[in-house]
């Protein structure tokens, strides 16, 4: 019993003694320490071998997942200096966990989904002993109750009940190298490089198959979306103008996650008879290969609360788009928050 506690007690210093001996020289190691919660290592390392201490789960998680892997990256998170409730769900919390240490590290997309690189970075956070500042990436969430509170995951959901917080920026904002039917440089190009990357490959894609995809409207901040949707209340009147264009804070293109598209067939307009052309309907099934959905889809009005947009495509990552694209719902219902 002795001898058995005993080991249980070097084991625990073995395992300090690397936690705090082998940080000096890491990106980490410029943040300010703040305490492992005591409780979680002790119980741990009372019951586990050393070497559990750096066991990341293996498959990628997100959002809503419920299970012991989920559970494992909670207790990971704790490890690098976070404090969240060991539930084995991949909650609001988790989320902006996550969001906020892929916010920290240098070369992380940020997407609040734990995937390869994110499990990656971690082991190397927890061999180096590192302990980040919880909220030191997010920074200081929005005053209001009501906007959303981590505007940076992939997942996020922008709509007419959740709006984006007033003056929000997106971070990484990149020019894809995809066709335009204009030459200058203009924001809307814009979209966060996880996005852009993935919008590079569905338009190499699109090629292949011999079809001519263009980007018309990615990014747009708060203040031109304030000017779009006057525009549009001016000439259609508010009510019909919110059918299809976003109040400011209420618009996908606010996140950089989204992308209006189009083709020569429509005359690179922005239309419904997009849905019909040959790159309308191919988007249709093969979008979320990359990641996209068509976020507005036909029959869901009533859910989105906007008009059918088959050009209107928002990044949300393969795993969720290809559940959406594959059901025929909406992110809403996906999230479970169709009201
Ligand atoms: N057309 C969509 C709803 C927007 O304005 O963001
Ligand atoms: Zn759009």
């Amino acid at each position: 019993m002795l001898k058995k506690s005993l080991t249980a007690t070097l084991a625990l210093f073995a395992v300090m003694l690397l936690i705090t001996g082998c940080n000096s020289g890491t990106t980490a190691d410029k943040q300010t320490a703040e305490p492992v919660p005591k409780d979680e290592t002790d119980n741990q390392e009372k019951t586990e071998p050393a070497n559990k201490q750096i066991q990341l789960p293996q498959e990628h998680l997100q959002k809503h997942e419920n299970n012991d892997s989920v559970k494992m990256l909670q207790e990971v998170l704790n490890q690098v200096g976070y404090n969240i409730d060991l539930t084995g769900t991949y909650d609001e919390m988790t989320t902006w966990a996550i969001t906020d240490y892929q916010i920290q590290q240098e070369n992380l997309s940020v997407t609040g989904i734990y995937d390869d690189t994110t499990k990656d970075s971690l082991k190397n956070s927890l061999e180096n002993g590192a302990s980040l500042k919880s909220g030191e990436g997010i920074g200081k969430n929005s005053s209001d109750a009501a906007a959303i509170n981590n505007p940076h995951e992939i997942l996020a959901l922008v709509n007419k009940d959740n709006a984006l917080p007033e003056g929000f920026e997106p971070i990484n904002l990149v020019v894809p190298d995809v066709q335009f039917p204009f030459e200058d440089f203009l924001p809307k190009k814009q979209m966060r490089q996880v996005a852009a990357t993935a919008m590079e490959d569905m338009f190499a894609a699109a090629d292949e198959a011999g079809l001519e995809l263009y980007a018309q409207s990615g990014y747009r901040s708060y203040d031109r979306q304030d000017a779009i949707f006057a525009a549009n209340v001016q000439q259609h009147g508010e009510e019909a103008a919110n059918n299809f264009s976003a109040r400011p804070g209420e618009s996908e293109h606010q996140t950089g996650l989204t992308m209006d598209v189009t083709s020569p067939d429509v005359n690179f307009k922005l239309t419904v008879e997009f849905g019909e052309t040959d790159e309308g309907k191919w988007l249709k099934e093969h979008a979320a290969e990359y990641g996209f959905i068509i976020r507005y889809p036909k029959g869901k009005e009533d859910t989105t609360q906007y008009q059918y947009e088959p050009w209107h495509l928002r990044y949300i990552g393969e795993k969720a788009a290809t559940e959406i694209m594959e059901k025929g719902i909406t992110l809403e219902e996906y999230l479970g928050e169709a009201s």
